[in-house]
């Protein structure tokens, strides 16, 4: 099946997953794992703006990767601010819109400025959105929409009876970009990991075997062929969505 002539995802979520298997399976240190998933990242980000995918969100640090070993966190901390440094300017010349989810007030002096920086920077570009997840959490996401919500009831803003999905969804971190329609995981696992958990809520779900660093466009492509063979039905029956097809 040519990908040219298929539904392609609006937006697609991964969960880059396998760093360490693939550092130790090789004898190395985990943190150079890490660093070989950096040419992964420039890789997917350059598929999903090919293959015209206009958003795409990666899960880089999770709310409960601040649990790992103090060196490895502060490794992948260094990585973030030597990432930014070193890929905004060919994002930004390639029209890409960056922007950062997750728990900012948990993240270096330095981080914050660069991730604000970056952000700034690529404000105005009209190509890919890409969101990076950095101290990200689906239950923080949620704890902090709620929280939101009740702030609003209190002052007056907001009166219960109107909580509603889209209210709940205007206060999340991805307020103003569509679901994910597919979400990618490497490294074998097939668990969500505490990622986009409301969001996902109907994203059709590839895992696959290979390890972060090994992912490339073929395999990003494997999982657009997936997508695109997947009849959504969002509770209605097959038929019903036939019908509506044609
Ligand atoms: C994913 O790779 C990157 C982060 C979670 C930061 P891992 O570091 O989880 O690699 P494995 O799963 O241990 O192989
Ligand atoms: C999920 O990977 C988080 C990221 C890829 C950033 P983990 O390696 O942290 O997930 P678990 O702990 O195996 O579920
Ligand atoms: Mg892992």
């Amino acid at each position: 099946m040519s990908l040219d002539s298929v539904n392609i995802p609006a937006h697609v979520a991964v969960i880059m997953d396998g760093n360490g298997r693939w550092a130790r399976a090789r004898g190395k240190q985990r943190h150079t794992g890490h660093r070989a998933g950096v040419k992964s990242v420039r890789m997917t980000v350059e598929a999903a703006a090919e293959r015209g995918v206009s958003h795409l969100t990666l899960f880089a640090f999770s709310s409960e990767n601040w649990r790992r070993p103090e060196e490895e966190v502060s490794s992948l901390m260094g990585l973030f601010v030597e990432a930014l440094r070193r890929e905004v300017g060919e994002l930004h010349r390639n029209n890409v819109r960056l922007r950062f989810i997750g728990a900012r007030e948990e993240l270096s002096a330095g981080l914050v400025k660069k991730i604000g920086a970056a952000e700034a920077k690529t404000a105005g570009n009209t190509g890919l959105k890409l969101n990076v997840a950095i101290a990200y959490g689906g239950r923080w996401d949620l704890v902090n929409a709620a929280k939101a919500l009740a702030s609003n009831v209190k002052s007056g803003a907001l009166a219960i009876q109107d909580i509603d999905a889209k209210a709940l969804s205007a206060e999340l971190q991805l307020a103003d970009t569509p679901d994910p329609d597919l979400l990618i995981r490497t490294g074998g696992e097939q668990r969500i990991s505490n990622f986009l958990l409301w969001d996902l809520a109907y994203a059709e779900l590839w895992f696959t075997d290979v390890l972060w660093p090994e992912f490339d466009k073929q395999e990003f492509d494997k999982a657009l062929a997936f997508f695109a063979a997947k009849q959504r039905r969002y509770g209605h029956t097959g038929e019903q969505v036939e019908a509506a097809e044609c």
